[in-house]
């Protein structure tokens, strides 16, 4: 039988984004418990071009050659043996660890649940959750649900305990995780101050945010204090200086780095890495929202294949509004 071949892209050595390039390769088979995937879009995650740059060697290691990428949202092509509760044709979407910037991915048709990752870091390799897509959602749109509103939820609601009446603080509310993050919190009634630059103010205010502080202007103690909760996509001088407009008892939870344990413990506050992985459940809790209309995705912008490395140069400039998008099929 002649090997099917795919277009995706392969990553030979570390480096600039013209590392990124398409051949054309085996398309994978599924095997026991898994299914094939025609992946129609993925999102472009700013942890991919941490990778690609060699910068998480000790975090994720990586053979060569790989295909980045594990946000998607696709259509089962085929199921491997022993696969059930799925079928050929269905629309799904989330995270195929195995690489999603490629025409065809394959997937753990059921993933196991994971312990949270007690180690401060996650390696991501185990994390698959999946969902059917909603229909109300483009691919491109539902290619951003993985890696945004599934850290957005989980920081929020798993590692946080973010309740109604509560005043959050979300740092980025415009970037890909802080804009579902927004959005949930005024979802579940808490009242939020997001951080953004002048160019997106407006953006998050749109998101529901009833206060913005553009952080090229104002300092966020200027305006936020007596925050209950505090979720940190920034890291650095943003988390030390977030932890002292915290109240007592109060929680920050950073996508970042190691938390500042003891710094929270002087402040009487709390301070968490997020640990917990995201589960299928979650992603189909999301979706719920989604097409009950409390929330929306945003897309930034959308590339081909071909054109990855622009892709990966646009997310690291470390700015805008959404989440980038690799269309691959229609
Ligand atoms: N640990 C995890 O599991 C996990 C998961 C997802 C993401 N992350 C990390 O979280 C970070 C954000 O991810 P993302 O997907 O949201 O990135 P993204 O889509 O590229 O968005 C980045 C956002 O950051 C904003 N920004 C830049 N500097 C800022 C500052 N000093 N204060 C406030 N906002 C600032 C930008 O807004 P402006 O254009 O307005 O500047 C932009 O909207 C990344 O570093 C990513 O690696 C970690």
């Amino acid at each position: 039988m002649m090997t099917q071949t795919m277009r995706a892209i392969r990553v030979h050595h570390y480096g600039d984004p013209e590392v990124l390039q398409v051949e054309r390769v085996p398309r994978p088979e599924p095997e026991k418990g898994e299914l094939l995937i025609r992946v129609h879009a993925a999102g472009v995650l700013p942890m991919e071009y941490f990778i690609r740059k060699g910068h998480l060697p000790g975090i994720l290691p990586k053979s060569f050659p790989y295909t980045p990428g594990t946000a998607f949202a696709g259509v089962i092509e085929k199921l491997g043996p022993d696969v059930t509760g799925w079928e050929v044709g269905q629309a799904i979407c989330g995270r195929a660890p195995n690489g999603t910037y490629a025409e065809y991915t394959t997937v753990q048709a059921h993933p196991p649940a994971l312990a949270p990752d007690t180690v401060g870091y996650r390696n991501t390799a185990g994390i698959s959750p999946l969902a059917l897509k909603p229909e109300t959602l483009s691919f491109a749109e539902a290619a951003t649900l993985s890696g945004g509103a599934t850290t957005a939820w989980t920081a929020l609601f798993e590692d946080g305990n973010l309740q109604a009446g509560q005043r959050a603080l979300i740092h980025a509310a415009a970037g890909g995780v802080g804009l579902f993050a927004t959005q949930f919190a005024r979802w579940k009634g808490a009242q939020v101050i997001g951080t953004a630059s002048t160019a997106n103010l407006d953006f998050v205010s749109s998101l529901g945010a009833e206060t913005v502080i553009d952080y090229t202007t104002t300092p966020l103690e200027e305006v936020a204090h007596d925050v209950d909760f505090v979720l940190d996509t920034v890291g650095g001088e943003t988390l030390q200086r977030s932890l002292r407009v915290l109240k007592r008892g109060g929680t920050l939870v950073t996508v970042m780095e190691p938390a500042p344990v003891e710094l929270a413990e002087q402040l009487g506050v709390h301070a968490i890495k997020n640990a917990v992985f995201p589960t299928s459940e979650h992603l189909q809790r999301i979706i719920q929202l989604i097409d009950e209309g409390h929330v929306k995705p945003t897309i930034r912008q959308i590339f081909s294949l071909d054109e990855a490395p622009l892709a990966h140069a646009l997310c690291e400039t470390g700015h805008g509004r959404g989440r980038i998008v690799l269309h691959i099929a229609d």
